[in-house]
């Protein structure tokens, strides 16, 4: 395997913004709000239901997406329960996405765990995310906002659908950037604008607001996902808690491996292809000689990094506070982390 590398830095640019260890200090107190409540709202009488969810629940994970609607909402001065509320129900809908993915990318390791469908099987696994899934209507339907329901309704029904666009182009070496943009808005990029609109929200921020914080959390969604995806071919795997290559063995051709076909010579393109259309996961090695030959890695952080500041400057012109710095801060931990 390759030493780890870490995403390079985002320029640091004018505005101020919080590191990772401040940023989780701000937010401590309402991610144990949060934590409290998902352990609470999980249980279940089945106990299947409940070994399997607190699985993958207990294991942590980096709670990203409940703590930007948090910092959304307190960006704009609102710090209720419903936000508490609201930031699991993001939660219980990012756990069930995983349960369901790890099933479809036959994935055996997350969050530095056996996976659920390697413990338990995959129905258990298909089941137990759906449990989570409707647990989330429940809790949503308890907070009584038409908007918010409008808004997850509309954001798990595009979820769906890019998971679905995504099987389309398995195995599929034609896939091309344009394909990618539009499976990684889907499948990513619209939980994370979900959460940082319905912040602002329910902070009774106005409709202009709602919509830059909506183009912050999508804009940072696309550069999460392009560095998950360049994690997946460079990371240390301890770190990630995550086996590396599971994207080449699933035959998902992501950024750095399109970048590599578009650009390698003639043969070797020819190869990649027949790696793609075998999924073929014993050739790792080779795959990742050709995406360091055309500098793929780099294109790619280079890519997530827009990405991130095109987040950072939807926020221009909005009010600065300790909130919206750690917004910004987010955005350069979303392309410079290792996990
Ligand atoms: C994993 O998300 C799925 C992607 C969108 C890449 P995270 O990397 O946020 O997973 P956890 O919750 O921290 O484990
Ligand atoms: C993200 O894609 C999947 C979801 C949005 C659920 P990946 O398949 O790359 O996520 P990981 O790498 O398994 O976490
Ligand atoms: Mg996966
Ligand atoms: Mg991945």
């Amino acid at each position: 395997m390759p030493p780890a590398h870490p995403l390079a830095t985002l320029d640091p640019g004018t505005c101020p913004r919080l590191a990772l260890p401040e940023i989780q200090a701000l937010a401590a107190d309402d991610m144990a709000a949060v934590d409290a409540l998902i352990r609470r709202r999980l249980a279940s009488d089945v106990v299947l239901v409940n070994q399997v969810a607190e699985h993958i629940v207990a294991a942590g994970g980096k709670r990203l997406r409940p703590m930007l609607l948090l910092l959304a909402a307190r960006a704009f001065g609102h710090g209720g329960a419903d936000a508490h509320q609201l930031a699991a129900v993001i939660e219980f809908i990012h756990t069930a996405t995983l349960l369901h993915d790890d099933v479809v990318d036959e994935s055996d390791l997350r969050r530095g765990r056996k996976t659920a469908n390697a413990l338990w099987g995959n129905a258990p696994s298909v089941l137990v995310g759906d449990f989570l899934y409707s647990r989330s209507f429940q809790l949503m339907v308890e907070l009584d906002r038409i908007e918010v329901m409008r808004v997850l309704a509309d954001t798990t029904n595009a979820i769906a659908e890019g998971e679905v666009l995504q099987l389309l182009h398995v195995r599929n070496p034609d896939t091309d950037e344009a394909a990618y943009l539009r499976v990684i808005e889907r499948k990513t990029a619209v939980l994370f604008a979900a959460a940082t609109r319905l912040g602002t929200f329910l902070a009774g921020a106005d409709a202009d607001t709602q919509q830059r914080l909506h183009a912050y959390g999508l804009n940072l969604g696309y550069a999460f996902q392009i560095a998950d995806d360049v994690l997946d071919y460079s990371a240390d795997e301890a770190a990630l808690g995550k086996h590396l290559g599971d994207d080449l063995a699933e035959g998902k051709a992501t950024l750095p491996l399109i970048h590599a076909m578009a650009h390698s010579d003639p043969a070797t393109r020819a190869r990649l292809r027949d790696i793609v259309e075998r999924a073929d996961a014993d050739a790792l090695p080779e795959v990742i000689a050709s995406i360091r030959a055309q500098d793929s890695l780099e294109y790619s952080r280079e890519h997530a990094r827009r990405y991130a500041l095109a987040a950072v400057a939807s926020l221009d012109g909005l009010a600065d506070n300790a909130a919206m710095q750690a917004l910004r801060g987010l955005a350069h931990y979303a392309v410079s982390r290792d996990h």
